[in-house]
């Protein structure tokens, strides 16, 4: 199997990220199953999908027609075995190991043996997912970006135990996708969240230790050191129970007190200030 025989792709999990994943998948012309858990959310994926899909149309960025064919791409599934025939998975399902080694188990039992089963997780080893598997060589890591159909990078995670056909087969994928893929090993945080999250629990520091506003921080970063966005507006975006969660899991794994979650973020997860998707974080979003 190599990305030029990728015909079908099968997307596990229509949450946040697989919904934009699949978005891309049907979007650069693949069919695409999806699966969720039931015939109700597989439907408001559906439903979330269109309505994006059609926000492109109205901004110019795709016709009437090609929103219909991509549409007409995407089946949906509440069984496993509807994957069947996939010659890629990607999963992107709830971040805890026991339900994704369960669904493994589940696609490695419906899928063909040159079928690529990739994982979307952020923080979980994607070791131990292979090496759960009968067939571990042909487990990889496709972690796209959040918004997955905005963001180019995915960081395609190579284990030790991967086949060299699997990485590539990933990467080739992401690039038929319209992605700029990179590729890496298997270390916590990979490339990006192991760089960006102690660097942002450091700036959140900062707003107590320098005692600046967060209107202020984020002027110095993007005046000062001309970064596109401020880190404050960045943790808003980002979604500061999921950077909270992230920073413990990489705390976790490697136990640098940077990386530990800064008390005042925990404190904003608790009281439900999440950032943009909650209406206010440190900002405040109509
Ligand atoms: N949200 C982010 O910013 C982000 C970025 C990169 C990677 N990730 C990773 O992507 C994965 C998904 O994250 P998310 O934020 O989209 O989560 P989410 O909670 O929005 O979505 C998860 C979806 O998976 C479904 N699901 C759960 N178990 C399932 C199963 N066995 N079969 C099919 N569907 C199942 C749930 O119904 C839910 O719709 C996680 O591993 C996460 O670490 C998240």
């Amino acid at each position: 199997m190599t990305a030029a025989d990728v015909k079908k792709v099968g997307v596990v999990g229509l949450g946040t990220m697989g919904a934009g994943i699949a978005q891309v998948c049907v979007q650069a012309g693949f069919e695409t199953v999806g699966r969720e858990v039931s015939d109700e959310l597989c439907e408001r994926a559906r439903e979330r999908i269109a309505h994006y899909l059609g926000r492109g149309v109205e901004k110019g960025r795709l016709t009437a027609e090609e929103r219909d064919a991509a549409l007409a791409r995407l089946t949906m599934t509440v069984d496993p075995a509807g994957l069947a025939g996939c010659d890629v998975v990607i999963e992107a399902i709830v971040e805890d190991l026991d339900p994704k080694l369960a669904l493994f188990h589940a696609l490695e039992a419906v899928s063909h043996a040159g079928t690529v089963l990739a994982t979307n997780t952020s923080a979980l080893s994607v070791t131990a997912i292979a090496s759960a598997c009968k067939h571990p060589e042909r487990v990889v890591g496709m972690h796209f970006f959040n918004p997955a159909p905005v963001l180019p990078l995915v960081e395609v995670v190579r284990t030790e135990l991967a086949s060299d056909e699997a990485v590539e087969t990933a990467y080739g994928l992401a690039e038929r996708l319209g992605k700029d893929p990179i590729r890496c090993n298997d270390t916590p945080g990979f490339v990006v969240n192991r760089i960006l999250i102690p660097l942002l629990n450091d700036c959140v520091r900062v707003l107590d230790e320098a005692g600046v506003s967060p209107e202020d921080l984020d002027k110095a970063m993007t005046r000062g050191v001309n970064w596109p966005i401020g880190p404050c507006a960045l943790i808003d975006l980002i979604g500061v129970d999921i950077h909270v969660h992230a920073s413990e899991a990489l705390h976790d794994a490697l136990g640098e007190p940077r990386m530990a979650a800064p008390e005042r973020l925990v404190r904003m997860r608790d009281e439900g200030r999440l950032g943009r998707k909650s209406g206010r974080g440190f900002f405040e979003y109509g």
